[in-house]
Parts: C-alpha cells; structure tokens; sequence
C-alpha cells in the first residue's frame, strides 16, 4: 500500500465557479482519491480557495467591504457547494492562511540565499491621487486596438488583445478613476528562472512520460519556449508580504508576493494547516518533506495551469536545495465547453455550480461530467446530451436494474436474499465476464483515464441487464422458481459489487445500493476482479430492503425548462 498526496488547483476566492472548472480539477481529483482510499492506500486529498491576487481585491472593492471578510465570506460559499457535491478533502484551506504566509517567506529566503532571487528596477504606473504604484490591472483606459473603453492594462476584454498599461489612450486608475499617473522606477523582486532552466528541464525529461499526454506536451512546449526570468512580487495591500527582516525596503513599500508565488505553495500551507488542527496525529512534513520515494504525488488541472505547475512550481522548489516533494503525476483537462462556445464566468454563461445542485442531486452531475470528461479533447455540455445520459445511464441501465431485481424478489421470495439453485454455466459466463470489465475499470483508473474508466464501469452495469434479460426470471419462476432464485441472488450480489465500485462516481447512490442488504461489518473496501468473480459476498439469508428510485427519469419538460432557465444554444 502506498502513500498518496493529492491536489487539485485551487479555485479563485472570487465567484462561484462553474461546472467546467470542476471537472477539471476538483471532482476528478476527489474521484481518483476515493478509488485509492477504497483500495486500501493511505490518501490526503488537499484543495483549498486561491485568495491573493487582484480579482479578489477589485471584488472586494466593488462589494464595498474589506477584503479579509470578502473572502471568509466567499471561502464559506463555496465549501458549502463543494460540500454538496461530496468532495472528499482531507483539508480544504485558505492560501490566506498564516501557515502559508510563513511557509512562502520561508522559501523565498532560501531563493535568494541561493542567488536564485533577484531585486531588479523596473518602469511602472504610479499613481499620485491613489499615492501608489498600480497593477496592470487597476489601470483602465482606451483599447488602442478595438477602442473598447474599459480595457484593462494588461488585456483588453473586448478583443482579448494582450497590453502594456502604457499602450491605453486615456488612462486611469480603477481604484480612484485619477488620469494623474506618471511611470516611475521601483524595485520588484525576479525569480531567476533562466537559472534553473536546465535543471527543470533535466527534472521534466525524468517523469513526464509518465504523465497523461495533455500535460506532458504542454511542459514540453513551454520549456521549447525557454524560461525566463519573472517577477514574483506586486503593489497590493492583500497578499503575502515580502519579509522585511531580507528586503527591508521591498517590505517597506509594502510590496506582496504575486499570486502565482504563493498560490501553488499553499498546497504545502494547506496540509500544515491540516496538521495543526491535529498536530499530535498529523505530520505535515511526511507528506512533504524527504519523502521523494514514500509518496506519490498527483496534481488535478485545468490545461492553462499546466506551464505553472510543470515548470514554474518546480523551479521555485528545486531553487530551495531543500528536500521538497516535487509532483509525479500531473493530470490535465481540456475545456468543458457550453453549446459549443465558452462557459464564462463574467457574462454568466452556462451552469454554475450552486445552480447544478439546486436542480438535481449531485450524484447526476459527477457521473455525467466524469464520463464526458474532456480528456483527449475539448467536450460541449449540451442540455440534451445531459438529460439523454442520464436517462440511460442512470435511469435505465443502473437505477432500474437495481429496482426491477429487488422489487420482483421481494415480492416473490420475501425480504431476504433467496437460497434457490447452485451456480451453473450462465453464472461462470457471467462471472468471467465481471472480471475482465472490473480488471478494464481498475486499469483505466490507475491510468486517470476517467472516460474509459467511466465506460468499463457501465459496461459492468449493463452486463447485469444482459444477464437479466437471458435467464428472464419473471418467467423461469413459473416452471423453475429455484433457478429464478439463483438469477435474482446473483443479480443482488451484481447490485452489491455495483455499489462498491460505482462509489468513487456516485458516492451517494452507491452508499444506497450497499445499504439495501443488512450485512454484518459491511465497507466499500474494493473488490478484485478474482474476488468479483464468483459473485457471492451478499449469501442467500441476508435480509434487504428496497431504495428509494435512485435516479429520476428526466422528462421533456424538464429538458425545456433547463434550456428555459439556462438558455440552451441561445445562451
Ligand atoms: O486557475 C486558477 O483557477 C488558479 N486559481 C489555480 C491555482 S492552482 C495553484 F497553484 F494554486
Ligand atoms: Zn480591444
């Protein structure tokens, strides 16, 4: 049994975020994580909510309220939904966090100890009414482009052209609407990247032919590019300020580290945060420290974070010199898109979190975005694709099945699991077929290969229906009810390893199915595919009872008044 670290990117504070952004980092995280768990493997899953940076300072802003409690607030929200979805974080913190305060300091002392951190004068936007340096973004002015007359200083929104603040016709700050700015020199400090280009390259070649393709050819693509040197401080009020005891004038000037700086190290400040609330039981350092062999580490994200996390993370630890875990596996996702264009978060465009869980439990949700995971490619939500699958999937092949076997049995042969006839020839195939699909299932989950781990498993399902469907126990009871029996037994042993192994995907459905049989000490702990084989953990005696329908068939109306309320193509 191994030790398994795993983290999925971390969400911004700001807004709630949609179902695109879960796919590709949360949910597929905390899927692997059950799988593991299940397996017997000692697991930490470890998220957390990305706080620095300016979008949380201008969101605060336009709330009116001062940035700590906007973001408690939004923290709070957005476990709630988390919550709801059933993510299994071991720790889910805040990057905001003293622990991650100290821990970034920390390694940017050891940066520059070892003349990996640079201070360098640069040109920048000053402005006098707000008396203060701005960010690229907090600068507002005439897109020299298009003529878009908000478009910010480091991009315009409007023809998503890339800008220098002083390309802007009419600048102004965002914060006071001042047009008095002047470029003055101040001092920021650059992590020397182009120093440690070689040894980040050197560490890529090592593992990422382990990685899932996505990312491996985006790390490579971004070192083909070369890697520079980038500045890794800003002028903000919120964020982990530049300790003053090495960069006294830096501190000062009340200079913060960038959020790319500190965001991935909270990753490390999350799991002392974790440790902390326990510190008697828990060791954050044995998750992170000299631990290259013991444990094995897997990062969840979404395609554009792949450069940071490939390169930019590992450059920032392997310029420590300190033992550091560094990540072994890092799994990548294309975009979810809506109707074919982009799920949005400023125009509000497609289906937002919160929302999906106000409309459906969220057992619907993780199957349907798991199997359509855009892993190979970008995949389109489509209102008609969501409702058909899980009419199919759900409703038809899994739900029903589940329904049909346990409601006729009863009603033939009582509440508990029937005696009936011994195994024969149907049962053999039948086995022999549930091994090779389990062994498929667990190989594409070790692979992370969620789509083809998603087909093995309704292709479990659906062997279950087959075998209904042959031996037709609802007629073989009127000449042969003890081989009607062994059918419905077997079909209710299917329906217990069912619920095993359907829990990493639908957690909640499957803490259903298992629970409908009263089994003395009875765990989701995995079954193998030998194991699976003779399809006799749930014996004849064993008393049941009947769920509740599992998953809803959706209707028509249903499917317009999701499009109603989301827009559909229109959107
Ligand atoms: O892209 C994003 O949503 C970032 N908040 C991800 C940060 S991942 C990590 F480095 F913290
Ligand atoms: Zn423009």
């Amino acid at each position: 049994m191994a030790r398994h670290l795993i983290t999925s990117a971390l969400p911004y504070i700001n807004g709630i975020k949609h179902l695109g952004n879960m796919v590709g980092s949360m949910l597929p995280a905390d899927v692997y994580s059950r799988y593991l768990r299940q397996r017997g493997h000692e697991v930490l899953y470890i998220c957390a909510t990305d706080e620095h940076g300016t979008p949380a300072e201008l969101a605060a802003k336009e709330q009116g309220v001062p940035v700590d409690a906007f973001c408690t607030d939004a923290h709070h929200q957005q476990k709630a939904i988390y919550d709801g979805f059933n993510l299994a974080f071991d720790y889910f913190g805040r990057s905001s966090s003293p622990q991650n305060h100290e821990i970034t300091q920390e390694i940017a002392r050891e940066l520059k100890a070892n003349g990996f951190i640079e201070e360098r004068s640069i040109r920048q936007v000053y402005s006098i009414a707000d008396g203060r340096f701005l960010p690229d973004r907090y600068i507002i002015g005439t897109c020299p482009h298009c003529g878009y007359d908000k478009a910010r200083g480091d991009q315009c929104e409007n023809c998503t052209r890339v800008l220098d603040p002083t390309d802007l016709i009419d600048a102004r700050s965002a914060i006071s609407s001042s047009s008095n700015l002047e470029v003055r020199e101040t001092k920021h400090l650059f992590l020397l990247q182009s120093a440690l280009a070689g040894e980040v390259e050197a560490w890529v070649d090592e593992r990422a032919d382990n990685w899932p393709v996505l990312a491996s050819s985006i790390a490579r693509k971004w070192l083909t590019e070369g890697l520079h040197d980038r500045a890794i401080t800003r002028d903000l009020d919120w964020g982990v300020p530049v300790p003053a005891d090495t960069w006294p004038d830096l501190a000062a000037e009340g200079k913060v580290f960038y959020v790319w700086f500190d965001a991935p190290i909270e990753y490390i400040g999350a799991t002392k945060e974790w440790a902390d609330q326990d510190p008697a039981n828990r060791d954050w350092r044995s998750w992170w420290w000299e631990s290259d062999a013991d444990v094995h580490y897997t990062q969840f994200m979404g395609k554009d974070n792949v450069p940071f996390h490939s390169v930019m993370f590992p450059a920032t630890l392997l310029g420590t010199r300190a033992p550091w875990k560094k990540v072994d596996v890092i799994k990548a996702f294309n975009w979810l898109n809506y109707y074919g264009g982009k799920f949005s978060t400023s125009q509000r465009r497609g289906v937002f979190t919160h929302d999906a869980l106000d409309i459906l439990p969220a057992d619907y949700w993780r199957y349907f975005m798991m199997a359509n995971a855009p892993e190979s490619d970008d995949s389109s939500f489509t209102w008609e694709h969501f409702t058909a699958t899980v009419n199919k999937d759900l409703a038809d092949t899994l739900g029903n099945f589940v329904n049909r076997v346990l409601s006729f049995s009863k009603k033939r042969f009582g509440e508990e699991v029937p005696a009936g006839a011994e195994p024969g020839d149907a049962e053999a195939k039948l086995g022999e077929e549930i091994a090779r699909l389990l062994a498929e299932y667990e190989s594409q989950m070790e692979a992370i290969q969620f789509r083809k781990a998603a087909a093995a498993l309704r292709a479990l399902w659906s062997a279950g229906n087959s075998y209904l469907e042959e031996k037709a126990p609802w007629l073989e009871i009127k000449t042969n009810p003890e081989g009607a029996a062994l059918t419905l037994r077997t079909a209710m042993n299917l329906i217990h390893l069912y619920a095993v192994v359907s829990e990493p995907f639908i957690p909640t459905s499957a803490r259903k199915m298992r629970e409908a049989f009263s089994l003395e000490n009875d765990t989701a702990t995995w079954v193998t595919p030998d194991e699976a084989r003779s399809l006799a953990s749930v014996p004849a005696g064993t008393p049941f009872t009947i769920p509740p329908v599992l998953f809803a068939k959706l209707t028509d109306e249903d499917l317009e008044s999701y499009k109603e309320r989301f827009g559909g193509e229109s959107a």
